[in-house]
């Protein structure tokens, strides 16, 4: 499908865009108002004295200077998390931490994700993707985002952490509520439920390293949550709240947005045949056309600095404090970036997307996630060519999020 930009918002309505007040469709095609922003206003100020960014050198210029754009969140979220656990959650985790203490905490996570230890969780991928379209297969349809897109992520960092799979719905469940608190509106409700959950997991998390401690040798999984363990006993290199933080971050930070890339991908292919036909003569675009799916519609809209110093971009001043939103959305359909950026192409070359984030912060998931896209694709669309729509298909309601929370599907 072509249609994101072919209708862009006109210049007053984009004059107004205020993320804490957004109109009811936002949510189906945000980029009509990217576009029309980028052209006319990139560096936006918003009626709380935040930018909104659009233009993707921009961005780029932001994610590569930590020194001047800050990750943590201290300022921003005390208002409206206060002291409660939430609050504690979201300026513990790495992503909102800078250096040292961000790259202390970063190199916690390297052994999990080099390109060995992505290689080994392959065979596993492929049995849990086998799994899900046997299941298929033996029912006829199947919802695309229950029964597929959230089954493989949420199963792979259960994996990571040796959380029992059991457990996969309360995990769901708690980082909904928990990622819930990042939104652009806060409401009594969401810190609430956020916070409610925050305890929750802690509480799932100490009953899950208590056992780990225990029985050290419990098998093959967990070994992520086994070099925090190690990490936290050395006393140095880790506190005690900080590995649970990290445990919940990754456990959070590694299944919503992967099943809202291949839902997006999925939702997208199967809406557009073109596209679809060229993936099923030749299967080797699968990985160019991950990276088109991330780019096109990417998992995670925004990210969020603080400018440490008074800075400049594209000769508007920032004042230092200012708070800067990064459209990733806006970054990734660029036009001096991009080629016919509305155009979902499976072939498209020199995709250099922004969904990963770029710099210090670069996803550390971002190869697992790739894997898990490829191996995920390449399974579904080829042993289901007949693979259709088959009911309405429903948004989630997420502004920072972008995916799909149905997609019901009959397979031949
Ligand atoms: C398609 C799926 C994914 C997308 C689109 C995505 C996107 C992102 C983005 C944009 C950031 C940077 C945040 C910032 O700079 O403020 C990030 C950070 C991170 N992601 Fe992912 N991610 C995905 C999957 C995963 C997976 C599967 C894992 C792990 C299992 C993971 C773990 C992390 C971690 C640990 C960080 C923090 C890195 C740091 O602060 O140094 N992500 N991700």
């Amino acid at each position: 499908m072509s249609m994101n930009i072919e209708d862009p918002v006109t210049e007053d309505i984009a004059r107004d865009f205020n993320l804490a007040n957004l109109p009811a469709d936002y949510i189906a095609n945000p980029y009509r108002y990217f576009e029309t922003l980028r052209r006319i206003d990139p560096v936006h100020r918003m009626p709380d004295g935040s930018y909104f960014l659009t233009r993707y050198d921009d961005l780029v210029s932001v994610y590569r200077n930590p020194k001047i754009w800050s990750s943590d969140k201290k300022v921003e979220f005390k208002p409206a998390m206060g002291d409660s656990p939430l609050y504690e959650h979201h300026t513990t985790s790495l992503v909102f931490r800078d250096p040292p203490d961000h790259t202390r905490l970063r190199k916690l996570f390297q052994a999990a994700f080099t390109p060995k230890a992505i290689a080994n969780l392959e065979p596993r991928i492929e049995k849990l993707v086998d799994g899900y379209l046997d299941a298929a297969e033996d029912k006829g349809s199947l919802d695309l985002v229950e029964d597929f897109a959230f089954m493989l992520p949420v199963e792979v960092v259960c994996d990571m952490l040796g959380a029992p799979s059991s457990e996969r719905n309360s995990i769901r469940d708690w980082a909904q509520a928990i990622l819930g608190g990042l939104e652009p509106v806060m409401t009594d409700e969401t810190r609430e439920q956020g916070s409610q959950a925050v305890n929750n997991f802690k509480d799932f998390l100490r009953d899950l390293i208590k056992h780990r401690r225990e029985n050290p040798t419990s098998g093959e999984s967990g070994e992520v949550l086994s070099a925090l363990i190690e990490a936290e006993e050395d006393g140095e290199k880790l506190t005690e709240l900080e590995l649970l933080h990290q445990c919940i971050f990754l456990l959070n930070a590694g299944h919503e947005t992967t099943t809202n890339m291949l839902a997006n991908g999925i939702h997208e292919l199967l809406t557009n045949d073109e596209q679809r036909g060229k993936l099923h003569k030749n299967p080797q675009l699968v990985e160019s056309c991950i990276e088109e799916v991330l780019r096109f519609d990417s998992p995670i809209q925004l990210n969020n600095r603080r400018a440490l110093e008074d800075t400049e971009l594209g000769g508007v001043s920032i004042p230092q404090g200012s708070q800067v939103h990064l459209s990733i959305g806006g970054g990734n359909h660029d036009p001096e970036q991009f080629d016919r950026p509305g155009q979902f192409d499976i072939e498209r070359a020199g995709n250099k997307h922004l969904a990963f984030g770029a710099g210090v912060h670069i996803c550390a998931g971002n190869s697992l996630a790739r894997t898990e896209g490829r191996i995920a694709y390449s399974k579904l669309f080829f042993r289901f060519p007949e693979l259709h729509l088959s009911g309405p298909v429903v948004r989630s309601p997420r502004v920072r999020f972008k995916g799909f929370s149905n997609l019901p599907a009959m397979i031949r």
